[in-house]
């Protein structure tokens, strides 16, 4: 009985269900963009938050819900020949679009990762910097999404997420929900910015929580 119960223990630890869902709503998955990307480059969004974060020659950035890959094939220069981006999705048409993409534009740094809603999938300490831009409101589940994503980080590596200061069904995320979360699966903030439009938050790791002990912010 009690090895049994040992067995149970070591499976739900850093699984899926031994983390709570979100108290709040998430957002449908309705596109695989967020708006048009001539807009966005008006208004210097990719170029803001590329300047911002330091991303620079040599890194690895993986491009968490990558979707049609506005950020994938922006990123896939800055970090040029010795960098990768990792182009992740759970939406298996989304990546093959992607695939496309980045294969007609010819940009042979990309790998492609198919990620779950629990577990982004993706390799262990390989990550400068995680991108999660416009899709954080999507997240079935979070607390699981982001523990999983800690061991893919490099010691140093930061999580950088960029949504809408408003409520999950208006496809957004209210600053102080996704600074509780994310903090609950044992992140640091790092800073806190407006960006156009919206903000970027910036987290590090920190220690590392029992998942059973993790409780869900509330609204
Ligand atoms: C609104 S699009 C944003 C795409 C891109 N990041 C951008 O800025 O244009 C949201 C993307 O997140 C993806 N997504 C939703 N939940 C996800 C999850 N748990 N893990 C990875 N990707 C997810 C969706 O499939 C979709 O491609």
């Amino acid at each position: 009985m009690r090895i049994l119960l040992s067995v149970v223990l070591l499976a739900l630890c850093g699984s899926a269900s031994a983390f709570p869902l979100p108290d709040r709503q998430v957002a449908r998955i309705v596109s695989s963009g967020w708006d048009d990307e001539a807009s966005r480059d008006r208004s210097g969004e990719a170029a803001t938050v590329i300047r911002r974060l330091g991303i620079a020659p040599g890194q690895v950035v993986a491009d968490v819900g990558a979707g049609s890959g506005y950020y994938t094939v922006r990123l896939a220069p800055v970090v040029g020949p010795r960098g990768m981006v990792i182009a992740q999705d759970i939406v298996p048409r989304y990546l093959e679009q992607l695939k496309a993409r980045v294969s007609k534009a010819k940009l042979r740094n990309v790998r492609f990762v198919l990620g779950s809603p629990s577990d982004p999938r993706l390799p262990r300490g390989a990550i400068d910097t995680a991108l999660l831009i416009h899709m954080y409101h999507e997240i079935a589940q979070p607390y699981a999404l982001l523990y999983k994503l800690r061991a893919s980080l490099k010691p140093d590596g930061r999580v950088a997420i960029v949504d809408l200061d408003r409520p999950a069904e208006q496809h957004g995320m209210p600053q102080a929900m996704l600074v509780c979360e994310v903090r609950a699966v044992g992140y640091e903030l790092v800073s806190i910015d407006d960006v156009k439009p919206g903000y970027l938050a910036v987290f590090k790791r920190g220690a590392a929580p029992d998942p059973a002990s993790v409780k869900a912010c509330r609204g």
